[in-house]
């Protein structure tokens, strides 16, 4: 009895966005091991060479790639380089966020407000706009958005911020209704407490830490890579009728 070819990813082509640290590092690194080239992407082109030289240093295929998702002119520029080296995009991994301020949400500075919003909101909507272009034009692929549970259970003082998530959910949606004639499949991913830069102000904290875990049934956060598995599966032909879905991974946090 053979295994299953089911989570291959041989001559799949990935972008994840925010890869240069935390998820969005053991994202590229697991889809990169399972056989794709990875285009490592995240502001600052050092961090993603690192990684991606992590993965080509393993036996894996990665390029590296500088793009803020929150600048417009940012987006086209990275995907007609996409266009060009590679003519064809089978997933991407829309996994870059902001979260600039914690405050009470009658505390909201506009400045922030727009901040998340334009990167949040607009970076994955045209992300997977341009994507899905490139993905119609060779019969489809796989979007998969990483989220939050603060989309459905908004976090303390996160308020704009699980606004943003709420909308990256019903983004999920409209995607996976529009573009399933072309083949293209959009999931969620909503990630629980993961230990990573982003959610140190909470994890480092003792007290918040404490308080946090008591909602949290499995009692500890995630680590990075645990968040990769639930990627690779919505990417891979594992889940080839699964379309439109928002899966938690938040060790039965919503639950
Ligand atoms: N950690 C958690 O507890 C948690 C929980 C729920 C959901 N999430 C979600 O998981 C995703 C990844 O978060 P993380 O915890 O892995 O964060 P992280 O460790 O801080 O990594 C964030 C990544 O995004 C990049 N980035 C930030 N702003 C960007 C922008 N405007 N354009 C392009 N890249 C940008 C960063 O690199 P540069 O600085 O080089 O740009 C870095 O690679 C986010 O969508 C977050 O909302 C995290």
């Amino acid at each position: 009895m053979s295994k299953t070819q089911l989570f291959d990813l041989d001559g799949k082509i990935a972008f994840v966005s925010g890869a240069s640290r935390g998820i969005g590092e053991a994202i590229a690194k697991l889809l990169a091991q399972q056989g794709a080239h990875v285009i490592v992407s995240s502001r600052k082109l050092e961090g993603c060479q690192h990684v991606a030289d992590a993965i080509t240093a393993a036996g894996g295929k990665a390029t590296a790639v500088a793009c803020h998702i929150g600048e417009m002119d940012q987006i086209s520029q990275v995907f007609a380089g996409i266009k060009e080296q590679f003519g064809r995009l089978d997933i991407l991994v829309n996994n870059a966020a902001t979260n600039p301020q914690f405050c009470n949400v009658l505390d909201t500075d506009l400045g922030a407000f727009q901040k998340t919003v334009d990167v949040n909101i607009r970076g994955y909507f045209f992300m997977s706009v341009e994507a899905g272009k490139l993905m119609r034009e060779n019969g489809g692929g796989s979007i998969i958005n990483v989220a939050s549970i603060n989309g459905i259970s908004p976090g303390i003082f996160q308020g704009i911020y699980s606004v943003t998530k709420a909308a990256v959910i019903n983004m999920t949606k409209v995607f996976a209704k529009e573009c399933a004639q072309f083949g293209i499949r959009c999931n969620a991913l909503l990630p629980g407490l993961t230990d990573t830069k982003f959610a140190s102000a909470l994890v480092k904290n003792d007290a918040i830490l404490k308080q946090a875990l008591t909602q949290i049934p499995l009692k500890r956060v995630a680590d990075p890579s645990e968040m990769a598995g639930a990627v690779l599966y919505l990417a891979s032909d594992a889940s080839s009728y699964t379309t439109g879905v928002a899966l938690n991974v938040d060790g039965g946090f919503l639950s």
